[in-house]
């Protein structure tokens, strides 16, 4: 043990996730998308337990994502979803990354590096307003990327900005221009094999949103994309939980208060003990303000004063604590659970920032 703090991260419930995405969304393909460091989780772990639960391929955002996973022996198609710096191509290419384009410098890139016949995915804007080519655009790009020796049009896809919203009828206008754009395309006689719209939530709560494929992500790490959809999700099992062991113990008296700026202040004696983990591993300096809790003894116990760097400090009262007691941050303990997203509803964010947050410096240990 490297520290008194680490990450379960479990393989199976990845599988399961996916085998459950696959089950809903099928015969639509699962693509599991393994950005920043698998949502937090380990990329190679992530991208091999998607796999081997059935996922068809992979999804990235960055180029140096994708050539990590092909260093560590990952196989299957992986896109990269976005476009990236130029200088970045011909690493996608050796690493045989299937690339987003929206315009022609795209194109341009791949042919300057020495693509052929590459095979990428023509991204359109339906609404999103982040990026991808215009609806207008679609056609000329299209023709682009087949017209070029250098690039072979292996999918379309758009991204949704309110699929987590089952009720947003937004969802609706984005599918229905993107219909518009498909129609155009195969009338101007493009056939992309692969059509993908969905997210996790698309995936789950908009079955006109499935096409081809569905992009995955933070449903295959068991965690809902938000409340609209969390009657969709109770099948689904967290991968990630959040371990420490307690490092020091100590008796407080009544009067006294605790952490930087002495936020907090004791009004009676109790047992406090510290935890060694903080805002440098991923735990939100204010998550003490909201309420925040950490599972130690079977109890959940509240942060006391303001989160550190390195460390924090939760209230035990009079129950026994000692030094080496394992502490529950994201996970079970004693019958009682906290998530990823419980830390999320407190802090006003979402639980993808949650699980992305957990900095490298955590050991993620496979369970
Ligand atoms: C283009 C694209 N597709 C799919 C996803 C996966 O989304 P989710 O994690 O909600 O499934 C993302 C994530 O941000 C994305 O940017």
């Amino acid at each position: 043990m490297t520290r008194w703090a680490w990450a379960g991260v479990s393989a199976a419930a990845i599988q399961h996730n996916v085998r459950e995405i696959a089950g809903v969304a099928g015969p639509a393909q699962v693509w599991a998308v393994v950005k920043a460091d698998g949502y937090g989780h380990g990329a190679e772990l992530a991208a091999r337990a998607a796999l081997a639960g059935g996922a068809q391929g992979l999804c990235v955002a960055l180029v140096q994502e994708g050539v990590a996973l092909r260093a560590a022996g990952v196989e299957g198609p992986i896109l990269v979803l976005s476009e990236q710096p130029a200088a970045q191509t011909r690493a996608a290419l050796d690493a045989d990354l299937q690339l987003t384009v929206y315009g022609r410098e795209g194109v341009t890139a791949i042919a300057d590096a020495g693509g052929m016949g590459h095979p990428v995915h023509l991204k359109i804007d339906t609404g999103m307003r982040r990026v991808g080519a215009h609806t207008n655009a679609a056609v000329a790009v299209a023709a682009e990327i087949e017209a070029s020796p250098a690039t072979a049009l292996a999918g379309v896809f758009t991204h949704l900005a309110v699929a987590d919203e089952p009720d947003n009828p937004y969802t609706e206008h984005q599918l229905d221009r993107f219909d518009d754009v498909l129609a155009t395309l195969h009338a101007a006689g493009h056939h992309p094999p692969l059509v993908h719209a969905a997210n996790s939530s698309g995936a789950l709560a908009h079955p006109r949103a499935r096409y081809d494929m569905v992009r995955a992500g933070i449903a295959i790490y068991g965690i809902s994309p938000g409340p609209g959809v969390d009657h969709l999700c109770t099948e689904l099992r967290p991968a990630l939980s959040l371990h420490a062991r307690v490092a020091h113990v100590k008796r407080v008296t009544a009067g006294e208060r605790i952490s930087y700026g002495l936020r907090h202040g004791f009004d009676r004696d109790t047992t406090v003990a510290t935890l060694p983990l903080g805002y440098a591993d991923g735990v939100p300096r204010r998550l003490h303000a909201v309420g925040g809790a950490v599972l130690v003894g079977g109890q959940p116990r509240p942060i006391v004063g303001v989160v550190t760097m390195d460390q924090l400090m939760v209230d035990c009262g009079d129950d026994e604590v000692a030094v080496g007691d394992e502490a529950v941050l994201i996970g079970s303990q004693g019958g009682h659970t906290i998530t990823a997203a419980d830390w999320a509803e407190r802090l006003d964010t979402i639980a993808y920032e949650i699980v992305c947050g957990i900095s490298a410096r955590v050991e993620r240990r496979p369970v």
